[in-house]
């Protein structure tokens, strides 16, 4: 009987069904290599009996009345049996704090998208109140997103307390946990710790840069310390861009209880009667191949479904931001977009300083909001700049950051009601001593930031990328245009407007390239990517930094998103000297530019550039689109990190290799390459090479077996002149088979 239900939901997705009342006791969301099995029986609360490799219908069947399944609910709500930890707490319009959900159908549905919906819609046994939670999976990927509606039936307010997206399970054990930490300039550092008894919390109450400090996003690994290849891992990803909370509670039972939403603090939520809330989805995945496996899902389903134009090569380009910061003047842009183009880049972008009239942008103090040019610095406007990029043969990209204005701004004398802001209070301002943010829940703050974009691309239609940045926290708990007692909406309504806003802009102009920055990598999350093509890592370009945090970035975001720049030596942010093979090696592993002024760079480093932009083109698909195998881990501390991408055909591949620091004597170890087939003959090319003469393995031929057994042996040093002798050391190599 449960099998002929399963059968029969089966049977209704390979239909297609839209939407299909699929209602039956066991509800099966597959995979191709996962499964997660709920019970769903009517008028029962919905539990989950299992979350991990995809298990036949029979073994599925067998789980449920016992059969080693987890039976717990699967999305707990508060009140009775208030000592556990819910997913959702609500006070109903009566003041009861009590909520009691139970199954009253299942059903399924395909979306725009080519996603498959499963939605358990649950029902307080006494109040109006609905609870959907819903499933989606897409043909072909490992991801299940979950995230759950709740509609307010009753006949007065209701207000929710706690709403998170979801709720998983993890059978308690050696269990660990990898995530990521940091701060501006050092974004993205690996914690990996194993889950012990208490609350491990992970959260953000930044307002709108979330991935500054920890990330929402953690792997679980099942059979203890986490091993890259192998081993059962458990990837959760949180996909929303504002205040968030993670955390995994280990009480004296036999799981670990994985919470992730939205953080609720100071963010209660009203629902009027008849309004409804939708939480952001969580992304959860699974794969017995261990943190890479996870990543490789993680990145599949992201360039498919997530990232803005995921299946589009991004172009080479130049920042304008480290070569000369706010000192913008036309000669200077002419000269950069001249370099980057001899170069071989495809792109300019100037950042900050090329706007304001009665204010103009000369340091980070004033004319945020005020986005007209400067026509003292640029007086053939941006239209000048553009047939500059054409003569070059290069686009144009741009930088705003449309969220914010300061106090000495045309703006803002005009509109001291739009910026984020408590009554009584005097006004916090951020950087530069005068920076303020605008109130996106107002919805004439959305118009004007619509506007700031769509009147660049209307007047400019040639601007082919914006730097979307964002340099602000939310300062003080206020908001001008929520009513009193709506204040605690602030920050939920602030990302409800920027979406929007977002998706008004997307709708106007779908193809200019924008890039997500804030401070630095503070906006690297899959619920703000739907709109960003890429996002900005760190405003810290240290090569040798950046091993580390495109390594943590990596675990979640493939190589397509992650913008990576060669800039100046010494390094503006460590002072360190790198050499700029080895800027170039690591800048090429990630979406490559540069970040420089190129009329200060020698005559030999401008050669290696241009030769590490030809190479990256060869090399861009495999980069931008291919699995990632991480090698060795830099946190192993073993003097060397290595990685490489290979082609889903596994018919072309990159290796990348880095020396990390320098001893006499030195033994590294060898490292053995992963994900090619092991049946088919690569051919080993170097790319960047500077040595005087070939490596010893340039353009010979090893099976992939031979490779993922032995690796190839890495020489500790470039073979150069011995004056060009650097203590940094650093390979390419693209294997492309027969
Ligand atoms: C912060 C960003 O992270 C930098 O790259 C740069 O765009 C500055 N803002 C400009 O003010």
């Amino acid at each position: 009987m449960r099998q002929n239900n399963l059968l029969k939901i089966l049977a209704a997705l390979a239909l297609g069904a839209c939407p299909a009342s699929v209602f039956a006791e066991l509800v099966d969301i597959n995979t191709p290599g996962t499964s997660l099995i709920l019970d769903a029986r009517e008028g029962e609360p919905l539990k989950i009996l299992y979350y991990g490799d995809r298990l036949s219908a029979q073994d599925a069947a067998a789980l449920q009345d016992g059969g080693g399944a987890i039976n717990l609910n699967a999305y707990p709500v508060y009140g009775l049996q208030p000592m556990a930890e819910a997913a959702l707490s609500v006070t109903h319009a009566d003041g009861n704090r009590t909520t009691d959900v139970a199954v009253t159908g299942v059903s399924k549905s395909t979306d725009a998208d080519g996603g498959e919906v499963t939605t358990v819609a649950m029902k307080d046994r006494y109040y109006p109140l609905e609870v959907n939670v819903n499933y989606r999976t897409y043909p072909g990927d490992e991801v299940i997103e979950t995230w759950v509606d709740v509609k307010n039936g009753e006949k007065g307010t209701v207000t929710l307390n706690r709403f998170m997206s979801g709720y998983l399970p993890v059978r308690y054990g050696d269990v660990w946990m990898s995530s990521l930490y940091g701060t501006w300039a050092d974004e993205t550092n690996l914690t990996e710790e194993p889950l012990t008894h208490g609350v491990k919390m992970i959260k953000n109450k930044d307002g709108l840069r979330n991935s500054h400090t920890s990330h929402s996003e953690v792997m679980l690994s099942l059979d203890g310390k986490p091993r890259e290849n192998t081993g059962r891992v458990i990837g959760a990803a949180l996909c929303y861009p504002g205040n968030y909370k993670l955390f995994v509670d280990t009480d004296d039972g036999n799981y670990h209880h994985l919470f992730a939403g939205i953080n609720e603090e100071n963010s209660e939520y009203h629902l009027k009667k008849g309004e409804s809330f939708t939480t952001p989805e969580l992304a959860l995945t699974y794969s017995d191949e261990g943190l890479g496996g996870v990543s490789r899902n993680f990145h599949r389903w992201g360039r498919a479904h997530r990232l803005h134009a995921g299946d589009k090569e991004r172009k080479i380009l130049l920042n304008s931001w480290e070569g000369v910061y706010f000192d913008i003047n036309e000669p200077v842009m002419a000269g950069m977009m001249e370099d980057i183009a001899s170069m071989g880049g495809e792109l300019f972008v100037m950042d900050d300083g090329w706007f304001g009239d009665k204010y103009p942008r000369d340091v980070d103090n004033s004319s945020l909001g005020d986005w007209v040019v400067d026509t003292k610095k640029l007086p053939n406007g941006i239209n000048g700049l553009l047939e500059e990029a054409k003569k070059n043969g290069i686009k144009f990209g741009i930088w705003i950051e449309p969220e914010m204005t300061n106090t000495v701004s045309e703006l803002y004398e005009k509109h001291p009601e739009y910026i984020v802001k408590a009554p009584n209070r005097e006004v916090v301002k951020g950087r530069g001593g005068t920076q303020l943010v605008l109130d996106l829940a107002n919805p004439k703050v959305q118009d004007l930031v619509f506007e700031v974009v769509d009147t660049l691309m209307t007047k400019y239609p040639a601007i082919d990328y914006i730097k979307w940045d964002a340099n602000a926290p939310v300062m003080e708990h206020g908001s001008q245009y929520l009513t009193a007692d709506n204040q605690s909406h602030l920050y939920i309504d602030y990302h409800k407007g920027l979406e929007k806003t977002l998706d008004r802009i997307r709708a106007a102009h779908p193809d200019v390239t924008i890039q997500a920055c804030a401070s630095g990598g503070g906006r690297a999350n899959w619920g703000f990517l739907p709109w960003f093509d890429e996002f900005w890592v760190s405003d810290n370009n240290d090569a040798l930094q950046r091993v580390y945090m495109q390594w943590g970035t990596s675990y979640f975001y493939p190589a397509i998103a992650m913008a990576s720049h060669i800039s100046a030596s010494p390094n503006h942010q460590t002072f360190r000297r790198i050499p700029v093979k080895f800027r170039a090696d690591v800048a090429m592993s990630g979406r490559l530019g540069l970040e420089m002024q190129p009329r200060n760079m020698s005559d030999e480093d401008k050669a290696v550039c241009r030769q590490a932009i030809a190479d990256y083109k060869t090399i861009r698909p495999i980069v931008q689109f291919g699995d990632l195998y991480r090698l060795q881990s830099p946190y192993d501390k073993k003097g060397v990190a290595s990685l490489m991408y290979v082609t889903p055909a596994k018919d072309d591949a990159v290796f990348y290799w880095w020396k990390l620091d320098t001893f006499m004597g030195q033994q590294l170890p060898r490292i053995p390459m992963a994900g090619l087939d092991p049946d088919k003959t690569y051919r080993v090319h170097e790319l960047n090479r500077i040595d005087n003469e070939p490596l010893p393995f340039e353009g010979k031929t090893f099976t992939g077996r031979y490779l993922m057994s032995n690796g190839l042996e890495m020489p500790l040093t470039y073979k150069v002149d011995y004056n060009k002798n650097t203590d940094f050391s650093s390979r390419v190599l693209r294997l492309t088979a027969l």
